[in-house]
């Protein structure tokens, strides 16, 4: 069995320990089984649900329960809340996230349901209790462990519908974003997108496939269909609520009969030289760390799935050292704009 090492899964399986209710448990972004495992072997659950938003994630605990009978990975949806009185919830990074987790928990799981959110403490913020706040009675903190806790939500408030996804028009950009709670940047419009779509007029004109790669909301996609009617645009990102809100985005904005979403990792799928055009907007965080090693992975996979020619479009915070490796890994990159704060490059394929 794999050592539990993380202090929010070890916090959050101690306080699981000490509620009272049975039957069924939720474990919301287990990030890699561990939670699970830990329910099924130390606590002797007979039944644990996990639902992740990101697909590796998702892929990881399956492989890590893949001996565990009594664990099911399931998307966010009635099944998954049914006849449930416990819920084990990693906090995550932004509060629209969490304000969407706990009202889906408040509306469908049991009235009776304890709510257990573990973080490490300089990641938690009063905010959170009052996001918590909204959707159940009652929310205490546990005891610290290894500088983590636990914020514990009883008693639920369930509204009558859902506000997600939260749609907003961009006037300068003249579209509609709608964003699920861990989208990123929400329904506003990041600055570096805002940046990146400044120099649609100098997308390839030619371009019939193209990519939104870390789709987010959907914008780049969304944005593209419309800058170039003739073009097919798949939008993919591997968050669940990514992809959900940049279906939700497309059809907001009536492009969503050109507008595939779909949910994977990188271009899974993609075939090899098949795409003229990949916009993208790479992550450089990976959770609160930041991690250049997913954009290194999109670059490396757009550079596999453009046709020669094709182009790569990225944005970036002009500190990251990305210009060399869109070089290495694609081919002839050009700095198409800069300001205070984000670079725009254009790779082209040529091999
Ligand atoms: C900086 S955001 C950009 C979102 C959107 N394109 C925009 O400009 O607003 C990066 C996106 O990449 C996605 N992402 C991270 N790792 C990924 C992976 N391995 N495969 C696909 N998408 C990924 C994240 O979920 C996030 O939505």
């Amino acid at each position: 069995m794999q050592p539990l090492a993380d202090p929010v899964d070890l916090i959050l399986l101690r306080e699981a320990a000490l509620l009272r209710s049975d039957g069924p448990v939720v474990v919301v972004d287990d990030q890699d089984g561990a939670l699970a495992r830990g329910l099924v072997s130390e606590l002797g659950v007979a039944e644990v649900r996990v639902s992740c938003d990101a697909l590796s994630e998702e892929r990881a605990v399956r492989q890590s329960t893949a001996d565990m009978a009594q664990v099911r990975v399931l998307p966010p949806g009635p099944e998954l809340w049914q006849d449930v009185r416990r819920v084990l919830l990693r906090l995550p990074k932004g509060l629209a996230a969490l304000d969407e987790t706990a009202e889906g928990v408040a509306r469908w799981a049991d009235p009776t349901v304890e709510l257990l959110a573990g973080g490490r403490v300089k990641h938690m913020s009063r905010s959170m209790n009052d996001v918590l706040g909204r959707h159940f009675g009652s929310v205490r903190a546990s005891l610290g462990a290894q500088k983590s806790r636990v914020l514990i939500a009883t008693g639920t408030a369930p509204a009558a519908t859902s506000p997600y996804p939260v749609c907003a028009a961009d006037a300068d950009l003249g579209l509609t974003v709608c964003a699920h709670g861990a989208a990123f940047a929400g329904p506003a419009v990041d600055l570096g997108t805002r940046y990146l779509l400044s120099f649609g007029d100098t997308f390839a004109r030619t371009a019939r496939q193209v990519v939104d790669l870390g789709c987010g909301t959907g914008l780049l996609a969304v944005a593209a269909a419309r800058t170039l009617p003739e073009a097919r645009v798949l939008a993919v990102d591997e968050s669940r609520a990514a992809a959900l809100s940049a279906a939700a985005t497309a059809e907001a904005n009536g492009v969503a009969d050109r507008v595939e979403v779909r949910r994977t990792n990188l271009m899974e799928g993609v075939p090899d030289r098949s795409v003229d055009l990949v916009l993208c907007n790479p992550p450089f965080h990976r959770g609160n760390a930041r991690d250049s090693a997913v954009a290194f992975e999109m670059f490396a996979d757009a550079a596999r799935a453009l046709a020669p020619g094709g182009e790569l479009w990225a944005v970036y915070n002009s500190h990251l050292p990305y210009l060399r490796a869109l070089r290495r890994l694609v081919g002839t990159t050009d700095v198409m704009g800069q300001n205070t704060a984000f670079t725009v490059t254009r790779s082209i394929r040529t091999v």
